[in-house]
């Protein structure tokens, strides 16, 4: 089987299950071993994103640990993958118990890679806009070029920097021990949305909060005054461009290294609001109201990847205008009150 065998950790989780899917689309016939401990992800998101994709019904293994339980060193050589993608994480960017995000989200990162680098199998993972911050392109509303990041404004960031510090060393390391770069990706994924976000409840995204409110006959309840902006970027190109860090993109051997993974351009709360509208035909009404201070000191005003990397390093770029995408999701939610009204909302 080997070749034809995908690790995805997180892979019960909305990002990691809309993978899981597009890995059967491709590949009808692979074997997909998902590792999640269920923290954070459902088993329905797996259901949804294969019925979404209509590749079938989900026919892999998991493994229902916490990754930091796993032995990976024997795990990945007695698999063989073709690639494991890891995108096990807390993804609740609120949670301050610093010492949990830490060994939750970064101790495990050494020995996955370690793993994959002694059976030389790639590794592509997810790290987030949150390494970023608040750095000086904010102010000026620019694109984030990926040497601004390394001050985070949460521990949740700092979890990402942390997986990230530990990849640039492995690379030196090995690059100086056996000459050879080790096939590493890092995707900051910047603000993600699109089908099988409900579970996340309140972590989910900006733009499934304003839709839910909206679908329930409320108003849209942003923080005044309405005009911070995000780079937000629809989930199938963000499962595109992981493929794409695999090998299984335009380029098969992409150039390992951290990457920018967002849409390119910004959208304001008050634009998602208006593609909301627009998806619904009505004109939504908009309720502003003060960002309370506790979270003011971590919030992320602006962002906007800058994608020009992501281009030459993987050969990929976004394929999906950030609003048009909002605008067929959110027509296509309004069609499933079953799905829209499983989010807790914000
Ligand atoms: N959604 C976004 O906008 C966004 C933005 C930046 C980065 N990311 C990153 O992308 C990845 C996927 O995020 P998502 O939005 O799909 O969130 P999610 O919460 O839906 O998925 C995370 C999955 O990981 C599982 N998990 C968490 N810790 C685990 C552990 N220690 N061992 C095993 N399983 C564990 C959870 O049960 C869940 O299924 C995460 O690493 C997240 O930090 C997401």
């Amino acid at each position: 089987m080997a070749g034809n065998v995908f690790i995805v950790t997180g892979g019960a989780g909305f990002i990691g299950s809309n993978l899981v899917a597009e890995l059967y689309r491709r590949q009808p016939d692979c074997h997909v071993v998902v590792v999640d401990d269920f923290r954070s992800g459902s088993f329905a998101n797996l259901v949804e994103a294969c019925e979404r994709k209509g590749v079938g019904p989900f026919r892999g293994e998991i493994i229902p640990d916490s990754v930091s339980d796993l032995n990976w060193q024997p795990a990945v050589a007695g698999l063989e993958p073709r690639a494991v993608f890891h995108l096990a994480a807390i993804t609740d960017t609120t949670v301050h118990d610093q010492q949990k995000m830490i060994r939750d989200n970064a101790e495990s990162f050494a020995d996955i890679a370690g793993a994959c680098i002694e059976s030389d199998v790639p590794l592509v993972y997810a790290s987030s806009a949150a390494t970023y911050g608040t750095p000086p392109q904010a102010a000026r509303r620019q694109p984030f070029p990926l040497e601004a990041a390394g001050a985070p404004d949460n521990v949740y960031g700092f979890s990402k920097w942390l997986m990230e510090v530990e990849h640039r060393r492995l690379a030196q390391t090995n690059a100086r021990e056996s000459g050879k770069t080790p096939w590493i990706v890092g995707l900051r994924y910047f603000n993600v949305f699109g089908p099988c976000e409900a579970r996340k409840g309140r972590m989910a995204s900006m733009v499934f909060q304003l839709a839910r409110q909206v679908l329930n006959g409320q108003k849209a309840r942003l923080f005044r005054d309405g005009t911070q902006a995000r780079d937000q970027v629809y989930v199938d190109d963000v499962v595109d461009c992981t493929l794409a860090g695999a090998g299984m993109g335009e380029k098969a051997r992409p150039e390992p290294g951290v990457y920018n993974l967002g849409s390119g351009v910004t959208t304001s709360f008050l634009e998602i609001a208006g593609a909301i509208g627009g998806a619904l035909s009505i004109s939504v009404e908009v309720e502003l109201f003060d960002m309370p201070e506790s979270i003011r000191a971590f919030y992320q005003d602006f962002t906007c990847a800058d994608m020009s990397r992501t281009r030459t390093g993987l050969g990929w770029s976004p394929r999906h205008e950030p609003k048009e995408a909002m605008r067929a999701y959110v027509a296509d939610l309004a069609e499933r009150p079953r799905i829209w009204k499983q989010g807790a909302g914000a």
